[in-house]
């Protein structure tokens, strides 16, 4: 199984719709797809309508305890999260190996995955470390505003720390601007400045637009295909899932 986290300390600039929608795009080419919400706010777990009634949520992970796998669709499961997770950063802060809670857990998990991916919450802390130990690959998504490199050049020193320190294995998979707007500042714009404060990463070519329909599925709590697979918003996600399987391919993560 490869393990993607989506990272982005800032919020808002869509990890809980690319885990959603790319889950769902995983899924419908085969995959057996597992989300993993660790964010306490659990957007992730209420768009997949995976947050009411819940006995066991990712919090159990972090207890040394195996959490409840449930399933959002056909080939798509889901760990959720609940706010009663805001409070794990002060539980573990003095514990063993605090980083590497999400790794032990993963590597319990049964055998019946392909894919995982990890759903930050927007911040820098143990929570996101965490992400990044059990990670193979980081996908970033972004906005095209100049306020998107606040904070970058920090996400990007906190990635290499962990590849030294905890976890050799990491690897940034790629960034791809979401809530695209052709007006705003263009892509290349974005890559020179990336460029210029010396973060090297490859951007995808595909952008996800800004689009209504993103907002219709969340609280239809479907996915982007769910809603309307002939969509623009649809085939947007579609050209970016496929441009992202692409590369895992590329580099022998999945088959
Ligand atoms: N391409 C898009 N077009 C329109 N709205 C979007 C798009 N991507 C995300 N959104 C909306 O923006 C909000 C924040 O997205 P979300 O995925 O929750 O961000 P994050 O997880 O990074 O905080 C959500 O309401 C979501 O529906
Ligand atoms: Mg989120």
């Amino acid at each position: 199984m490869v393990t993607i986290a989506v990272m982005n300390q800032k919020g808002g600039v869509g990890k809980s719709t690319v885990t959603r929608n790319f889950g769902a795009f995983l899924a419908s080419q085969g995959y057996r797809t597992l989300m993993i919400d660790v964010d306490a706010q659990s957007n992730l777990s209420q768009i997949c309508n995976v947050s009411a009634d819940i006995e066991s949520t990712v919090l159990d992970a972090f207890r040394n305890q195996v959490p409840q796998i449930y399933n959002v669709s056909e080939n798509l499961s889901i760990i959720p999260s609940s706010l009663s997770f805001a409070g794990i950063e002060l539980e573990i802060i003095g514990a063993m190996q605090r980083e590497m809670f999400l790794s032990k857990a993963i590597k319990k998990l049964p055998d019946e995955f392909d894919i995982c991916l990890v759903d930050c919450p927007p911040a820098i802390n143990i929570i996101t470390t965490n992400a990044l130990a059990a990670s193979q690959w980081v996908l970033i998504p972004m906005e095209a505003s100049l306020t998107a490199f606040n904070g970058l050049e920090m996400m990007f020193k906190i990635i290499s720390m962990v590849r030294d320190g905890l976890n050799p294995d990491l690897s940034v998979l790629g960034a791809f601007i979401n809530k695209y707007k052709e007006k705003t500042v263009i892509a290349r714009e974005i890559l020179q400045t990336m460029e210029d404060i010396g973060v090297h990463i490859a951007l995808f070519n595909s952008k996800v637009r800004q689009f209504e329909d993103f907002k219709k599925a969340e609280f239809a709590k479907k996915s982007i295909f769910d809603i309307g697979n002939g969509s623009l918003a649809a085939a947007d996600f579609r050209a970016l899932g496929f441009e992202i399987l692409d590369k895992l391919k590329a580099n022998n993560s999945i088959r």
